[in-house]
């Protein structure tokens, strides 16, 4: 399977591999964490981003594909949808089927409030289905939700929200309890105890795993939530702009059958945006781990709507994405990996970094092996360096890798490569966008009545870099959140009449600052998908 160059490679990973495991490579000095970053992330890379021209963060930057979409027009300019013609009317409107949607409607309808999720794609057909490493929560001895506000605060680059992050780790042990009560099969020791490792940036063991399927036994178990409670999922169906009425509050949406291209009209009390992230956009053309939807829609929706961004201008790049074979370029390896001993090495057998430096340093370094040092292992499409898995038995013991790591072992051994005994190449790879929606520390946008957002699409909750393991608890914490909070408010709104006004609007904005992309937004799906009857 590898190349005569990677096998050449290899015995030189080889022959490091026991002076490496005595001699750990130290930690980067926050000097020099902040100069890689400034030279080699890419969100330091100029020609990735472009002026968003109009609307609330006008002046400011943003990915040059999202502003791109920003600066579209809408799906429906054109359309003739007769407002009085309503399709649904539910106390509660979630646009997304993920974990923070699904986690929404659980609490929504747990509070009596008439429910309804519109998904794209199926439920469940989501970045979280996705997520492999696990979940983060102080509910040890030796830890606490202060430890954890501190770890993520400094990983996020002191830029977090504190009323967000406070709650994100205030309710993330009970967050864990709601799970494991619902059904989901953490991975215990023989005296039932919550097995926990380490992520980068983490102080504790605090990541609570299903193996290296977390996210996916995540969201079997809410979706089977969600069904057995009967809650009303409107599947192959997207959410093409949101609805206000004449006060300007949030009303519903419009929506799209993607299977006939009907439109119709989901008349709602209030709305929860829980759409994810904007993997699928391929930011600087990075290969992506992302789900198939991740088109960024929650974002458009909402800023067309005059909701706020923030961060916007930072995205997390996975540092370990499959770099080779190619027909998994991209996919995500997981950084439990990483937890349980792995090293990365570049192409003459050396540790460049410690293993569990934060996300953007560990990929802004790989890149640099990459590029500059030229000290990365070449691949048919182009470079990557060493993940030294192998380490993993030699410090856990025979078997770790089958009983920690299965999908990981899995997938390699697809395409016959044996990762408990030969290591395997990595590149990072786009993986999550750390900003999105403003909201307040109740879960609502700013600008906008009645509108909350949950999940990828809000931004705040973990500053400029996000740590590992904590984006399936805000999905969980702000999520659940979402839905008790959408439920009550619920009670007192009264819907006036109709309208589409904002978009219109916004129409009238673009053409007075001459943007003509020629595009619509939201995209709803990659620039690849095929479109066929
Ligand atoms: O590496 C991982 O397993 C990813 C986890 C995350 O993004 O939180």
């Amino acid at each position: 399977m590898f190349t005569p160059e990677m096998l050449e490679s290899i015995k030189k990973v080889e022959a490091t591999r026991a002076e490496r495991m005595d001699h750990e490579p130290r930690r980067m000095t926050a000097e020099e964490k902040d100069s890689l970053l400034k030279a080699y992330h890419p969100d330091y890379r100029k020609d990735g981003f472009a002026e968003i021209k109009i609307g609330p963060n006008k002046g400011q930057k943003a990915p040059t594909e999202l502003t791109g979409l920003l600066h579209s027009n809408s799906r429906i300019l054109n359309e003739k949808i007769d407002l009085n013609k309503v399709d649904y009317d539910v106390d509660v409107l979630i646009i997304g089927g993920g974990g923070a949607g699904a986690s929404a409607a659980i609490e929504a309808h747990e509070a009596g409030a008439n429910v309804m999720i519109v998904t794209k794609l199926r439920i469940g057909d989501a970045n979280t289905m996705m997520a492999e490493g696990g979940i983060q929560a102080a509910d040890k001895e030796n830890d606490s939700p202060v430890q954890h506000y501190l770890d993520a605060f400094g990983g996020g680059h002191f830029a977090a929200r504190p009323e967000l992050l406070k709650r994100l780790v205030m309710e993330a042990p009970d967050a864990i309890q709601w799970l494991n009560k619902l059904g989901v099969m953490f991975d215990k020791d023989e005296n039932g105890r919550m097995v926990t490792t380490h992520g980068g940036g983490t102080s504790r063991k605090r990541m609570h795993a299903c193996k290296d399927y977390s996210g996916a036994e995540i969201m079997r178990t809410l979706r089977d939530e969600v069904l057995n409670r009967k809650i009303s999922v409107v599947e192959f169906t997207s959410a093409v702009e949101l609805l206000k009425d004449e006060k300007g509050q949030v009303a519903g949406a419009i929506l799209l059958n993607m299977e006939t291209d009907d439109y119709m009209v989901a008349k709602a009390k209030t709305v929860i945006i829980a759409t994810g992230g904007a993997g699928r956009l391929h930011y600087q053309n990075f290969p992506t781990s992302n789900h198939y939807g991740a088109t960024a829609d929650g974002l458009v929706l909402g800023y067309r709507a005059g909701a706020p961004l923030l961060y916007q201008d930072t995205i997390q790049y996975h540092p370990t994405g499959v770099a080779y074979p190619s027909q998994i370029f991209g996919a995500l390896v997981t950084e439990k990996v990483r937890s349980l001993g792995a090293m990365l090495v570049n192409v003459d057998g050396e540790a460049f970094m410690h293993p569990l430096e934060t996300r953007d340093v560990s990929a802004a370094s790989i890149i640099r092996e990459c590029s500059d040092r030229n000290k990365g292992v070449k691949t048919p499409i182009g470079s990557g360096v060493w993940l030294d898995t192998p380490m993993i038995e030699m410090i856990g013991g025979e078997g770790t890798i089958e009983k920690r790591i299965p999908a990981m072992l899995r997938m390699y051994m697809n395409y016959g490569i044996d990762m408990r005994k030969e290591p395997i190449l990595v590149y990072p790879t786009l993986h999550y966008q750390n900003g999105g929606l403003e909201i307040n520390g109740e879960g609502f946008t700013k600008a906008i009545d009645n509108l909350l957002v949950a999940g990828e699409a809000v931004g705040g909750i973990h500053g400029r870099n996000r740590l590992m393991g904590n984006s399936l608890l805000d999905i969980i914490v702000f999520g659940r959140n979402a839905g008790k909070v959408a439920a009550a408010k619920a009670k007192d709104v009264q819907i006036g009449t109709l309208s589409l006004q904002h978009v219109q609007e916004y129409a009238e904005e673009l053409e007075k600052a001459d943007i003509h992309t020629g595009m619509v937004s939201p995209q709803l799906l990659p620039h690849y998908a095929r479109h066929e009857r």
